[in-house]
């Protein structure tokens, strides 16, 4: 609610409003002009907007018109000395929120300013409470609808304040990520750092000196020395994302640390002692790669003191709908876009997709879709092709099986289509070393 645009064509009242508002601590930003005012507000996409009715070029009510026309939320009040009761009435019924009549006082400013807050946060509220109606739980950016994820953020928030360490499991692309940042967020670390740690980084010296920092000299390339990731985490929360990737060495030097909470950078012998929670994610399963004897079972132990299980989207097809629509809102209006929903028909398709990337892969299909489509609802032309062609087995056919048969079969059929492994990879919602595995298990390289 920070970003205010000002249209108006007198320099005197651009500037004083500019000067009052960063008084406040908003961000103004000015036009002079109803064109450069229109392509401001869709470039800036500010949350109010203070609008002059008469300008230079064009009437301020064809501005407003174009302004809600965006379907960008925002509220717009007219300011005017030239303006009638009548004027102030049409504007208001057009979609403005409120009319200011000149002159005005910088008190009259901060007083309507405050009564967009407080309006603003009442709506939320409502929104909120519409949603909760529905059944839909909504944290930042998650979204959800279904009893399993709902329950899953209810343990998340339970344990977020706990020092234990956090497990999570599930499919590539199902929010494992974003279930690790809300933890951090609900917990009392909050505004301690939270810092990621890719562990699938391939040379074992580099996973080594990211995650536990280096002193000069410890290997060649090692000119200064350097702090790693847990050091950064210190008095807030380490992420391991992948965590089934870390080599046997690392993972010894990790556990260490999980017991005595110390630790040394690599080539030195000082010891380091460092205050950070630890969540891990992995999309493969732990307890086999235990059992192979690729994964350290007490490390294991030591990291599943919770264990949060993300369920792939195909098990929770209500999201399906919802998130397809949420995601449809936010990149129509991030490309501006005049695009109002979805096709019953292209519903249909992406309700009986399987989704093997998950969210990440319903993400990039509908801002696919978004920035392709040229009509005003996502018709089944705008999705891939071979979500379109694909069809469900039917009952009679059907022969259960296993869910890597299917993920194999899939992986070929977007290989099959796809120009390039990168292109394959983000139509899947799987990042291309991921693919590269995949290919690999399923030897369809
Ligand atoms: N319930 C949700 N609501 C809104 N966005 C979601 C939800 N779940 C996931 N996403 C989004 O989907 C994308 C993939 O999620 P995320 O990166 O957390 O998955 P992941 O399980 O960590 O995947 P990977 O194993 O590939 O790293 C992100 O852009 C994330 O913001
Ligand atoms: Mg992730």
């Amino acid at each position: 609610m920070k970003k205010v645009l000002v249209v108006d064509d007198d320099k005197n009242i651009l500037t004083t409003l500019q000067v009052h508002l960063e008084d406040m601590e908003m961000e103004p930003v000015t036009a002079r002009t109803g064109c450069e005012g229109v392509e401001m507000f869709k470039q800036v996409k500010p949350a109010i907007v203070l609008l002059d009715l008469k300008l230079p070029d064009m009437d301020g009510l064809d501005v407003l018109k174009e302004i809600v026309a965006t379907q960008i939320k925002t509220y717009v009040v007219i300011i005017t000395a030239y303006a009638t009761i009548d004027t102030a009435v049409n504007a208001v019924k057009m979609g403005a929120f409120d009319y200011l009549p000149k002159p005005f006082t910088p008190s009259q400013i901060t007083h309507l300013l405050e009564k967009i807050a407080k309006v603003h946060s009442l709506q939320s509220e409502v929104d909120t409470l519409k949603e909760k109606l529905r059944g839909i739980e909504r944290v930042g950016d998650f979204i959800t609808r279904n009893g399993k994820v709902r329950a899953i953020l209810k343990t998340a928030c339970q344990v977020a304040d706990s020092n234990a360490s956090v497990l999570i499991t599930g499919e590539s692309g199902t929010g494992k990520g974003i279930l690790a940042n809300l933890i951090h967020g609900w917990s009392s670390r909050k505004d301690g750092p939270l810092v990621t740690v890719d562990c699938t980084v391939l040379q074992e010296n580099l996973l080594e000196s990211d995650l536990f920092g280096h002193v000069k000299g410890a290997f060649t390339g090692a000119i200064r020395d350097k702090a790693g990731k847990l050091e950064r985490a210190d008095g807030g929360t380490v992420f391991l994302d992948e965590v089934a990737d870390m080599s046997p060495q690392i993972q010894a030097k990790f556990l260490h640390f999980l017991q005595h909470r110390e630790f040394e950078r690599l080539g030195d012998t000082k010891i380091l002692r460092v205050d950070a929670r630890v969540i891990a994610a992995t999309n493969r399963d732990l307890e086999q790669l235990v059992q192979e004897n690729v994964f350290r079972q007490d490390l294991y132990y030591r990291l599943n003191v919770i264990e949060i299980f993300m369920p792939p989207l195909r098990d929770r097809r209500e999201d399906i709908q919802l998130l397809a629509e949420h995601y449809l809102r936010k990149f129509a209006t991030e490309n501006n876009r005049d695009i109002k929903g979805i096709t019953d028909a292209s519903m249909e398709i992406l309700q009986s997709y399987p989704w093997p990337g998950n969210v990440r892969e319903l993400i990039n299909v509908i801002e696919r879709g978004t920035i392709l489509g040229c009509q005003d609802h996502l018709t089944p032309e705008d999705l891939p092709p071979h979500m379109v062609n694909y069809t469900p087995r039917k009952d009679s056919d059907q022969k259960l099986q296993p869910l890597s048969e299917i993920e194999k079969a899939h992986i070929k059929e977007v290989l099959l289509h796809t120009a390039s492994v990168e292109e394959a990879a983000q139509v899947l919602g799987i990042d291309p070393a991921t693919l590269w595995r995949k290919r690999k298990k399923y030897q369809l390289d």
